[in-house]
């Protein structure tokens, strides 16, 4: 049967062991055994497909894998410890001495540092984009691009990339095109569609949802796949089985869950519109974002992230966040349980006003990750203490 990739999400599941169990079993081990000598030296010669050791291949990782593959419309994966040993093992697998990496500067903190900071250690350049304007883009292309890296939408600033186009450049200079789809998320958005040859992961977010593991995911193109695969079988940021089995429970509800998010977000959106307190509100699916277009071109639904810039400035999130009384404060996103963070304080409290600018960090900027508590719950948690702020 033609399986629908939200009914493989929910069906793809490790052959059944002998015990008969309906639920996906969990092969919490290091290594695997073999009947002979013969079968182990046909293993390491790769003649046969058997898994030899879990830092390589794991059938529940490998379920998890196979899972994220069809959600992407991906021929193949890897699945790595968290979402930075797939943005650092990706970087790393492919990005030689003297190689360039055109990427732009609203990327995650830590793929920024990895970037800015240690890309010099091995003689990788790098340009950013101004994701403001595209159109600049391609004059930053040089003969020795190999890699394109973005995000969509971006963390914290929610912004956009067009996909449709840069997919079209990638291919047009031939360069290896990466899109971190973490807040999307393939129920919303396949990059793939539009060229992608890698879509990565941070599954630690919406892809658990419940906020208890870290892990991550790379799929796309098989060939690029086998060698991301052959760098990180031998470096060892693999993905810890029983990671993966929670990982790929959580799968099964993907849809719903972001489906309910959605729902939470909109709702939000709709009750600050036009609040006293806030200068603005940013939402994908919002008609004020400045890439709304791009975003309904793209994305199926907005997704559960939020933000909005409290006109009193860095005291004012400060106040904010005390007078919570049911968002979480916690340093996540993508939970069952709705976050509030403010970046000026926290995250991004190091970087320069200009820096901060840069990548849209106002003083009073607020991130929501919208949970599925009742959405009537969490509304009243933010309006009351917007009143506070
Ligand atoms: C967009 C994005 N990419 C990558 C990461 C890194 O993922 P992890 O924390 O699983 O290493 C994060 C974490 O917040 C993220 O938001």
């Amino acid at each position: 049967m033609n399986l629908h990739p939200n009914t493989q999400a929910v069906r793809i599941q490790t052959s059944r062991t002998n015990e008969q169990e309906h639920s996906t079993p969990l092969f919490l081990t290091s290594s695997f055994c073999f009947e002979n000598a013969e079968e182990m030296k046909a293993a390491f010669a790769e003649e046969n497909d058997n898994n030899i050791y879990t830092r390589f291949s794991n059938p529940t990782v490998q379920e998890f894998i196979d899972k994220i593959c069809a959600l992407e419309g991906a021929e193949a994966g890897f699945a790595t410890a968290s979402g930075m040993s797939a943005i650092f093992g990706t970087f790393m697998a492919f990005l030689n001495s003297g190689d360039h990496l055109l990427s732009c500067s609203s990327v995650f903190g830590s793929t920024h540092t990895i970037i800015t900071k240690y890309f010099k250690r091995w003689n990788i350049e790098y340009s950013y984009g101004d994701i403001r304007y595209p159109e600049t883009w391609e004059a930053l292309i040089k003969p020795n691009t190999k890699m394109i890296y973005v995000e969509t939408p971006t963390n914290p600033g929610l912004d956009i990339v067009d996909m449709e186009w840069l997919g079209k450049l990638a291919a047009k200079h031939n360069i290896i095109l990466v899109v971190d789809n973490c807040f999307a998320t393939p129920v919303l958005q396949k990059p793939a569609e539009y060229g992608a040859h890698l879509v990565l992961h941070s599954a630690t977010k919406w892809l658990d949802g419940q906020g208890r593991v870290l892990g991550g995911v790379v799929v796309g193109q098989a060939d690029l796949i086998r060698e991301l695969y052959l760098f990180c079988r031998n470096t060892g940021p693999a993905l810890s089985p029983f990671n993966a089995w929670v990982l790929s429970k959580s799968l099964e509800t993907l849809d719903v869950r972001i489906q309910r998010h959605c729902d939470n977000a909109e709702a939000l959106v709709k009750a600050l519109e036009g609040h006293p307190k806030l200068n603005w509100i940013k939402y994908p699916f919002h008609p004020s974002h400045p890439m709304y277009d791009i975003a309904r071109k793209q994305m199926t639904r907005g997704g559960g992230l939020v933000t909005f810039d409290l006109k009193g400035g860095v005291d004012s999130g400060i106040r904010f966040m005390n007078a919570l009384q049911m968002l979480s404060l916690t340093s996540n996103l993508g939970d069952s349980r709705s976050i509030a963070s403010h970046p000026a304080s926290t995250t991004h409290s190091k970087l320069s006003a200009e820096e901060k600018d840069a990548v849209g960090i106002t003083p009073g900027l607020i991130r929501i990750s919208v949970g599925l508590e009742h959405s009537g719950d969490i509304i009243n948690d933010i309006l009351q203490a917007l009143e506070k702020s």
